[in-house]
């Protein structure tokens, strides 16, 4: 294209008659091209418009070298392999000069700072892909336009010194300083200008725009800092910027208050929860990246405490009874202990929502990034998955357990051995903590929300691991279903148990399974969203789930499985008999238990209650009918 001006130029120039030994023009427009040109001659008549150095093998550009040149409107210096100096005075009192363009020019490493001066007219000027290492000095150019100042590609330009452009002109200036080497703007940088717009993109280095570096400007206007690793923007000088662009910062995870930006009129940001701005902002908060805090609703917010600290003293209190015990370990108390440890762990992960929401408050879209991103959101994210997989494998075994217990009763070798119990929930434990070691290698996220549940359906795989969670869950649901059927029948049996305790095993089997179902319900949510790709339900609403309906098991199976039960309460009071305490309690569950058992034995053999004679009868669903 340059080629084919550069052809028709040589023509015109041909045409109009103007001519001159080195450089070709056209009119009042001179090209000094190629290698014969290796400084700006001094013939080319003073009344030229424009001057054009392309491919040159000047390397100096002297002093005063355009000096005279008083109906010049644009000079060009492109390509210039060998141009290295710029010298004071060489654009200076040129009055209708309005357009300075030096570009690619990789050895031009200075430029003096009297190079500019007195350029009354000048309208843009632009520096790009040189080797300079400083802004030149622009604050003698005293234009009475408004400037355009682009500096583009000048890799060795680190550092943008205080009133780097005042004096530049007496109107606004639009600074641009796209893809330089930047690394540090001081305070006052712009200070004396009226800053229409600030483009500083892609300095990939530029970390830092200190407090004070618009003081002393009137603006910015338009701010760009995309690309750029800024993770502050200055406490000062935003009240008037209608236009901000921070496209791929990603250090920029806090903004500054709200208030701050009272013109703002469009944004263009990294994360979707700083678009709480009511302008245009993009990119735009959506089911999945909901501006508002990590507890929405203030019920939650008091809510959740409660709930996670019923999880984690009901579970402790658990662990703590069952391993003191002066009781052997049987399967049931081992699984037990087990199902109390993933609930422990829900409890915490809850607690460790809770603390971050009140850590949060109402500034959630400042610590959005960092709590999604970094190590706390995937240690709660582990927790949760780690937990609700392990809870509801031990609930599976457990449920196993009892209707094996009671189905082979009568078969004393068929018995649930301790070493079986210990394979089963070794193999539970290592398959829980693989499952919620996943996302943390990548499979999927837990980034996506501020719940910190694996919820990102961007690719195929994390999808099927989601779906397959719900799979696991599922299934689990419909064996612990189907063996209480069984059991139920078993033990409807009217030899076995009276019709009171019936009703009795009933109730408590629909508590169970009722609380296993609505417990699932907010990870079958999600998972059902993922794999359809739409939010079925908001992350607002999930929370409610979340909160209310996922720990129902964590906090109730204490209570179900172990406080409930005579055994555990029989524990408690001995526990509490070595303090000193309810020593009469203790004493009448400690007769209690041995006549039991030795009842067991006077009935062995006879159409004796099923459960009673194996072990499944220490923390057992079923109750113990020795009031009979
Ligand atoms: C420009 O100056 C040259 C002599 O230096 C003259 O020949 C020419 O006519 C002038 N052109 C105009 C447009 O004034
Ligand atoms: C800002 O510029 C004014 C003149 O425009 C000057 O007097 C003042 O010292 C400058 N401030 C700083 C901190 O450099
Ligand atoms: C800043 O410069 C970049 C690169 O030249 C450009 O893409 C972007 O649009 C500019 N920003 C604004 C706000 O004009
Ligand atoms: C914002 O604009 C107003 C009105 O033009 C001006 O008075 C004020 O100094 C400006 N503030 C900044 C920080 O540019
Ligand atoms: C910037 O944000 C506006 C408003 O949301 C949007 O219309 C525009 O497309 C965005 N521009 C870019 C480059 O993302």
């Amino acid at each position: 294209m340059s080629l084919f001006f550069t052809c028709l130029i040589v023509f015109l120039g041909v045409c109009s008659g103007c001519q001159h030994p080195i450089c070709q023009c056209s009119g009042r427009v001179f090209i000094c091209l190629e290698s014969k040109v290796i400084q700006v001659p001094q013939d080319i008549p003073r009344n030229s418009t424009e001057l054009r150095f392309v491919l040159t093998k000047m390397r100096v550009i002297s002093s005063g070298a355009f000096s005279g040149f008083g109906e010049l409107e644009k000079i060009e210096i492109t390509q210039n392999d060998a141009l290295e100096v710029i010298q004071a005075n060489v654009f200076s009192d040129l009055p209708k000069l309005h357009e300075i363009r030096i570009e690619k020019a990789n050895n031009l490493v200075y430029i003096d700072q009297e190079a500019f001066q007195t350029l009354p007219n000048l309208r843009y000027l632009f520096i790009s892909n040189t080797g300079i290492k400083f802004l030149p000095a622009v604050n003698k150019i005293q234009s009475f336009h408004s400037v355009i100042l682009d500096i583009q590609d000048n890799i060795n330009i680190r550092k943008i010194e205080s009133n780097s452009f005042a004096g530049l002109s007496l109107e606004s200036v639009i600074i641009r300083l796209n893809k330089n080497g930047i690394r540090e703007i001081e305070n006052h940088a712009f200070n004396g200008t009226y800053l229409d717009e600030l483009n500083l993109s892609d300095n990939y280095n530029l970390e830092k725009l200190p407090n004070n570096v618009f003081e002393g400007a009137n603006g910015p206007l338009v701010l760009d800092i995309s690309r750029t690793r800024i993770s502050f923007l200055p406490i000062s000088g935003l009240e008037n910027i209608t236009k901000l662009r921070a496209r791929s910062a990603y250090n920029l995870k806090k903004l500054p208050a709200l208030e701050k930006f009272v013109a703002l009129i469009e944004a263009n940001l990294t994360y979707p929860s700083h678009c709480l701005v009511h302008v245009a902002c993009s990119p735009k908060p959506d089911a999945f990246n909901p501006c508002e805090d990590i507890m929405g609703y203030n019920f939650l917010r008091v809510l959740i405490w409660f709930i996670n600290i019923l999880a984690i003293t009901g579970n402790i209190v658990v662990l703590f009874i069952l391993t003191t015990s002066q009781y052997k370990l049987t399967v049931p108390r081992f699984l037990m202990c087990n199902l109390a440890c993933a609930d422990l762990c829900i409890g915490i992960y809850l607690l460790l929502i809770a603390i971050e929401d009140i850590k949060t408050k109402s500034q959630y879209y400042n610590h959005a990034i960092d709590w999604q991103t970094g190590s706390r959101c995937n240690t709660a994210g582990f927790l949760t998955v780690f937990a609700s997989e392990l809870s509801v494998y031990t609930l599976t075994v457990i449920t196993l357990e009892r209707w094996y217990t009671i189905a082979y009763a009568m078969q004393l070798d068929r018995k649930v051995r301790f070493r079986h119990a210990m394979v089963i929930m070794i193999f539970g434990w290592v398959f829980a903590f693989t499952m919620a070691l996943l996302p943390i290698f990548g499979v999927s996220s837990f980034t996506k929300v501020s719940i910190c549940l694996p919820m990102d359906i961007e690719t195929p795989i994390s999808q099927a691991y989601i779906i397959f969670l719900l799979v696991l869950n599922v299934l689990a649901f419909v064996i612990i279903c189907a063996c209480y059927i069984r059991i139920y029948f078993t033990v409807r049996n009217p030899n076995v148990i009276s019709s009171n305790s019936d009703t009795k095993i009933a109730k408590r089997m629909a508590i169970l399974i009722f609380t296993d179902f609505l417990c699932m319900a907010p990870i079958s949510f999600f998972a059902i969203s993922a794999s359809l790709k739409v939010p079925l339900i908001t992350v607002s609403n999930s929370k409610i789930l979340l909160v209310l309906f996922y720990p129902i098991n964590s906090c109730a199976n204490p209570f179900l499985y172990a406080i409930f039960t005579k055994n555990f309460r029989r524990d408690f009071f001995i526990l509490l008999s070595k303090f000193g305490c309810c020593e009469m309690q203790a004493q009448i569950y400690r007769t209690e238990t041995s006549s039991s058992v030795h009842n067991s034995h006077v009935r062995n053999g006879h159409y004796a209650p099923a459960p009673k004679i194996s072990d499944g009868t220490l923390y057992s669903l079923v109750p113990l009918n020795h009031s009979n």
